[in-house]
């Protein structure tokens, strides 16, 4: 095994049914019962990682998992539909009540110094956005490489930290696995994180496994149909993740939260023929690998 020894004697102490990665507690959908959600969680034994999506929510991420003494830990970042680019006007979706299109541009020694807490295991959620963009050639080369700019910065941030990173990507597969291809041989990095929201190919999924990355399924495997890159992911590189409040999974309605991650994993094991338990231990150690916790 790879854990460090002290670490991984600390967490086997606690059981730990699993770990959601990718969680928005942090955000103003949680402002009034935030606790009793991370509560809830933990009293069913899953831990989350809150990631931050600008600096304000990181800070919130961090200030959260601080208040507790394990089980909650934060990820910062700079999300791309937060990035400043004056090049494209936010259009409403049905994100945006609780996504506020806030934009602002990445300050790396800002984010550094908020990466100094203990809680910080990961830089995220970073990537590539092509949902909303210009219209014309010329505005869309800009957008593309201000976005891939800013991610090329907060990878530097991760390399400089020892830090894996959260990756958002949507619209923008081919492009972010250029990216990661390209500039880590080109800095000769091993850099280590997790394509989160994972929605694309097979092919598209053996590339990133080829690269060393990790993929973060959700709520969304109940609506999408993903069976077939599902079945083919090798246990040892899937994490489990409720995006929450975003992305509920069936049979929930409603708000999402960490301790729905269980139906994500039922689900996943469903489609592998393979039990929860087995779902949940692999997948909680994969987590606790990645972001040594
Ligand atoms: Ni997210």
């Amino acid at each position: 095994m790879l854990f460090d020894a002290s670490r991984r004697s600390a967490s086997t102490m606690s059981k730990i049914e699993l770990v959601d990665t990718h969680a928005h507690v942090n955000f103003n959908a949680y402002k009034d019962d935030s606790d009793e959600v991370i509560r809830r969680a933990l009293d069913n034994e899953v831990w989350m990682i809150n990631v931050g999506s600008q600096y304000s929510t990181s800070k919130r991420a961090v200030e959260m998992a601080e208040r507790y003494e394990k089980g909650v830990y934060a990820a910062i970042g700079l999300h791309p539909l937060h990035l400043e680019t004056g090049l494209v006007k936010m259009k409403n979706d049905t994100e945006e009540i609780q996504f506020p299109t806030i934009e602002e541009n990445f300050d790396y020694e800002q984010y550094k110094k908020l990466a100094q807490s203990p809680k910080v295991v990961a830089i995220g959620e970073v990537g590539l956005d092509y949902y909303w963009k210009p219209k014309t050639k010329s505005k869309l080369g800009l957008f593309k490489e201000k976005q891939m700019a800013v991610l090329f910065q907060q990878i530097d941030l991760a390399r400089e930290l020892d830090l894996p990173v959260i990756l958002h990507c949507r619209m923008s597969h081919e492009d972010l696995i250029k990216i990661l291809d390209y500039k880590l041989k080109d800095i000769n990095y091993n850099l280590k994180g997790v394509i989160h929201c994972f929605t694309g190919t097979w092919e598209q999924a053996q590339k990133y496994i080829e690269l060393g990355f990790y993929l973060g399924l959700n709520g969304i495997i109940f609506k999408m149909d993903l069976d077939d890159a599902i079945k083919k992911i090798p246990l040892d590189r899937l994490l489990v993740e409720t995006d929450c409040p975003y992305l509920t999974p069936s049979p929930i309605e409603g708000r999402n939260e960490p301790a729905f991650v269980k139906y994500v994993a039922e689900k996943i094991a469903e489609i592998k023929g393979s039990s929860y338990e087995n779902i949940a231990k692999i997948t909680a150690e994969n987590a606790q690998k990645l972001f040594k916790i």
